[in-house]
């Protein structure tokens, strides 16, 4: 039976939080005298909201979770680092992960002191099964699945998430940072369900919010608060909250940003296909592509030259470059450079 009491750290379950000033009083008066601010009133003489209640009210609407199951963090970062923190002791518990996948999973692990175990994937970058993976993963800590995974862009079905989550005595961590681009639907629904699961997005990708840094952990209560307790007391700023509500009140412009960049990026895959140096293009649900170049280093130095930058990825997968779907413009220009370059 899981028990989030038992792989909490000990020194967190001991410590006592700080309490900000506007999280001692939250209810509305006249004259705060109670932060040190400076009381000449501007759009940020104030501190922030710490716990983002209105955002959250947003949110939890449009995600079809309750507020009290949202953690927003300084990026989807903070929330990992954050995670680290609260749920895996150094020389108990581990993290797991399915390379090729995210990096920030494998750096914050080192930060926080924590060894990283390696499960495997087929060459479709599917993940191992729980039966074959299952003695590897023989420790708390926290599993990660980046699902649709960066830099493969494949989806992780959700029986597969649901196998490691039964079997794993830390938490789960499902990185959807680019499920808006996908044809997938979020784990969010088995949050009820499965008490060990933490689902990680992002403001970054699909809502084009990536400047503002805001990321979000949907998880149990117990979890979230966990995260709340421990957090920087205005880990959020005020800028960022209300970018971010702007953003979920004009809905549809995201949703048509996003159909955007799914045509475009359809288009980008039929345009890719019959150049002579693509060996390989990977099937994606996400905002890039990873292909598969001869000669992969040389073209992404080329590239660079006439000023297009792509990320390199052939020390992850063999050969393999990843790009991101970018404006229409953007895109026809890659193309046409590449077929320049073709012999
Ligand atoms: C899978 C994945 N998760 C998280 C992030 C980081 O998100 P944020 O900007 O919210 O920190 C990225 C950024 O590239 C990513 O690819």
């Amino acid at each position: 039976m899981f028990n989030l009491e038992n792989i909490t750290r000990k020194n967190i379950l001991e410590m006592k939080p700080y309490s900000s000033a506007r999280s001692e009083f939250k209810g509305q008066a006249e004259v705060f005298l109670d932060a040190n601010e400076n009381p000449n009133e501007t759009l940020l003489n104030r501190y922030p909201d710490p716990l983002q209640t209105q955002l959250k009210n947003e949110i939890a609407k449009h995600k079809s979770v309750k507020p009290n199951q949202i953690f927003l963090g300084n990026g989807s970062d903070e929330a990992i680092d954050l995670l680290y923190r609260a749920f895996c002791e150094p020389g108990r518990d581990k993290a797991y992960v399915f390379p090729p996948t995210y990096g920030m999973y494998t750096v914050s692990a080192a930060i926080n002191n924590i060894d990283v175990v390696e499960l495997p994937v087929y060459p479709d970058f599917k993940l191992a099964s729980l039966e074959s993976a299952k003695s590897s993963v023989n420790t708390a800590g926290l599993l990660f699945i980046c699902s649709p995974n960066n830099p493969t862009g494949n989806i992780i079905d959700q029986k597969t998430i649901t196998d490691y989550a039964n079997h794993f005595k830390g938490l789960v961590v499902v990185d959807e940072a680019y499920i808006d681009f996908s044809n997938e639907v979020s784990t969010t629904s088995l949050l009820d369900e499965i008490p060990n699961l933490v689902i990680l997005q992002t403001f970054s990708k699909a809502w084009g919010l990536a400047g503002a840094r805001l990321g979000m952990a949907f998880a149990s209560v117990e979890v979230i608060e966990t995260l709340n307790k421990i957090k920087p007391p205005y880990n959020v700023n005020t800028l960022s909250q209300k970018e971010a509500l702007v953003a979920l009140n004009n809905r549809a412009e995201t949703k048509n940003d996003i159909d955007t960049i799914v045509e475009e990026r359809e288009k980008l895959i039929l345009q890719l296909e019959p150049l002579s140096q693509v060996l390989k293009i990977y099937p994606t649900e996400a905002n890039f592509i990873l292909v598969a170049f001869e000669n992969a280093n040389d073209l992404f130095k080329k590239l660079i030259e006439k000023g297009i930058i792509v990320r390199n990825r052939s020390q992850q997968v063999k050969d393999c470059i990843r790009i991101t779907v970018g404006t229409p413009k953007e895109n026809a220009l890659l193309i046409n450079t590449l077929k320049e370059m073709q012999e």
